[in-house]
């Protein structure tokens, strides 16, 4: 079979992970360096190994070719402006961010889930890779809650689980889902409403229905992040609704007004809680950052992801 690399990195991405960023110094300037990743994987105990991939590629692919050690730095949840930086091509990543050097002189960055300092055990490429195996000298571990990251995003496992207790505590549950595709959304009955289940008993019922109605629709793709919860005034309906980006879309929809492009949504079609959470996605989707709102229709706050 031949192997389709746009595919195969999409598959891959299902696999959740935690964020690192894996640090060193350039063994001559001892100038900090630093990347993100997710290939770390946990080794073994008994010795105490590590390892984590640079490709082949990198930037710092000389530095971590010659160094003689590194630290893994275990994101937690609300440094995902961190596991950015490190992943972009900025000209000194370390600017503004506290950080210490651990006892073998590497870089460790503050209020981070964990941290390893490792002595490099052996590296090797495979592939396009080079895998870096570190033998753990030291490490520390915190309270705080780690960055997840799946399909491509950045998940917080807490402010889910909080989402999810809280459109669960009373009454019934629906579920949306804003649908994107190539910069559409998928709009419904002439362009005023969204997929969306019947109120059900519970959040697993209420989800259940609504991939129902996506795979009536012809819809593929994840069932993404949840997105929005709020609680419809005074129906005792709770909702929550996902974002999905669909992989693919019927042909009949790329024809018909079903895919509205987000600047040309007419919001007053919507009734006011649709509104809401299509106006909210609109606009953070032009900055780039999406959040999970809590609260009534009226008021609540927006946890940032
Ligand atoms: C969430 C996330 C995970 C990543 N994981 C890896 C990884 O495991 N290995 C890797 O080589 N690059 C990974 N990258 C990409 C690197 O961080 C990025 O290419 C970085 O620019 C490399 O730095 P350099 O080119 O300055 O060496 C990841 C990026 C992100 C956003």
């Amino acid at each position: 079979m031949a192997i389709d690399p746009k595919a195969l990195r999409r598959a891959l991405g299902s696999f959740m992970t935690g964020v690192t960023v894996v640090t060193s110094r350039d063994p001559e300037s001892h100038v900090p360096v630093g990347f993100t990743a997710n290939s770390f994987t946990s080794l073994s105990l008994d010795p105490p190994l590590i390892l984590v991939c640079l490709g082949c590629n990198a930037n710092l692919y000389t530095v971590f070719e010659r160094a003689s050690g590194f630290a893994v730095n275990i994101l937690s949840a609300h440094q995902r402006e961190i596991s950015n930086r490190f992943a972009s091509p900025v000209e000194d990543r370390f600017a503004e961010l506290n950080w210490s050097s651990s006892a073998l002189n590497n870089p460790l960055i503050d209020d981070t889930s964990a941290w390893f300092d490792c002595t490099f055990e052996r590296r090797f490429v495979a592939g396009d890779h080079m895998v870096m195996i570190g033998e753990v000298q030291d490490f520390h571990s915190s309270d705080h809650p780690g960055l997840g990251y799946a399909r491509g995003s950045y998940f917080n496992e807490q402010l889910e689980k909080q989402a999810l207790d809280a459109v669960s505590s009373q009454g019934m549950i629906r579920a949306g889902a804003v649908v994107e595709y190539q910069g559409t959304l998928l709009l419904l009955d002439q362009g005023s409403t969204i997929p969306s289940s019947a109120p059900k008993e519970t959040a697993l019922e209420a989800m259940n229905d609504l991939r129902h109605c996506l795979d009536s629709l012809g819809i593929t793709g994840e069932l993404g992040w949840l997105y929005a919860v709020q609680q419809e005034g005074g129906q005792q309906i709770n909702s929550m609704y996902f974002h999905v980006s669909a992989a693919a879309v019927p042909e009949a929809f790329l024809q018909d007004a079903r895919l509205v492009p987000m600047q040309d949504i007419d919001f007053s079609r919507f009734n006011s809680f649709e509104r809401g959470v299509l106006e909210r996605y609109v606009r953070e989707h032009a900055r780039g950052r999406f959040g999970i709102y809590f609260g009534s229709e009226e008021t609540g706050d927006v946890a940032m992801r």
